[in-house]
């Protein structure tokens, strides 16, 4: 199953840092998404990205016009006809997946890959939307994408060895390290991740320390290199929020239960670093 010709839907966030990657590892990727101009803002980040990689010394001018031009826009999904593996992107809502993956059925080439980058929803659902749940997967990044090592594949209930094994040797192949995983609620990374987020808002609405200080208990105690709650603030409160949500449910276990506080920050519209207020202020 050889894969020389990737799609990425989304040019959002995760989905122009998937094309960075694929890009820069040789691959010919179709970068889609449903606004141009997020399309564009995808492609300047990118641009922008690999510059930086050209100062610093780790790519040459050549590599970055080659990995660019084997970059082209699409604003449709029937340009999947040709592609050996398609990375959806696109917003976290399940409707909006199973409309996208629907279309992809029809569309692309039978041999070809279906993965998901969703950070929560169920694989297994998303493969129900196709008639080929065999060759549907989840391929989840963490961000920053060009940055970070790991990707949790995450195989549906119907997935192939043979699939599973053509997406490890693809992420492979990008420099990241892939961790197989299976489809439960959260997966590995949200399941032990946000629970933990979690619980640093309960501390914080219980008044057992200061917002600065769980930080701080964290980042010296544990090494991490961010506290939960400015971590919590990067990813999105409504984002947290709706992780939490997703494994409440999907597990029934009260001990998934999101925190109140965290609730009524999102009911406030303080989503964190991207509305410049959650638990910190950014200017
Ligand atoms: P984003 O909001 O930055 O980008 C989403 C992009 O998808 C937007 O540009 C939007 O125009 C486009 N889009 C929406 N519907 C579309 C459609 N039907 N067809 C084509 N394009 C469409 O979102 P982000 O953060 O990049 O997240 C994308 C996916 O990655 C989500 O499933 C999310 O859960 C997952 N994820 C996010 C992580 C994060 O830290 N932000 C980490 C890992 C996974």
């Amino acid at each position: 199953m050889a894969i020389q010709n990737v799609m990425v839907i989304g040019a959002g966030q995760m989905g122009s840092g998937i094309a960075q990657v694929c890009a820069q590892a040789g691959f010919n990727v179709k970068l889609n998404d449903m606004k141009k101009e997020a399309y564009e803002r995808g492609i300047a980040g990118i641009t922008k990205n690999l510059s930086r990689n050209v100062e610093k010394g780790r790519m040459t001018e050549e590599e970055k016009t080659e990995a660019l031009n084997r970059i082209t826009s699409s604003l449709d999904l029937q340009d999947a006809h040709d592609v050996d593996l398609v990375i959806e992107a696109a917003v976290e809502n399940m409707e909006v997946k199973h409309s996208i993956f629907k279309t992809l059925d029809e569309v692309a080439p039978k041999h070809a890959i279906l993965a998901t980058n969703t950070s929560s929803l169920p694989i297994t659902e998303i493969a129900a939307a196709t008639n080929r749940p065999a060759q549907v997967i989840g391929m989840h990044f963490m961000n920053p994408v060009p940055v970070m090592k790991l990707v949790e594949i995450i195989r549906g209930l119907a997935t192939t060895d043979e699939v599973y094994k053509a997406v490890e040797d693809m992420t492979v192949k990008l420099s990241k390290t892939p961790v197989e995983v299976e489809d439960f609620p959260g997966f590995v990374a949200n399941r032990i991740l946000m629970p933990m987020i979690n619980e640093a808002i309960f501390t914080l609405q219980e008044g057992v320390a200061s917002k600065e200080d769980i930080d701080e208990v964290m980042k010296l105690g544990m090494n991490h290199p961010m506290g939960p709650l400015q971590l919590a603030d990067f990813i999105g409160l409504d984002t947290c929020l709706y992780i939490m949500e997703i494994l409440h449910d999907g597990f029934g276990d009260s001990k998934y239960r999101p925190s109140p506080l965290l609730r009524k920050y999102v009911k406030a519209g303080w989503l964190g670093k991207k509305t410049g207020r959650g638990f910190y202020e950014y200017s």
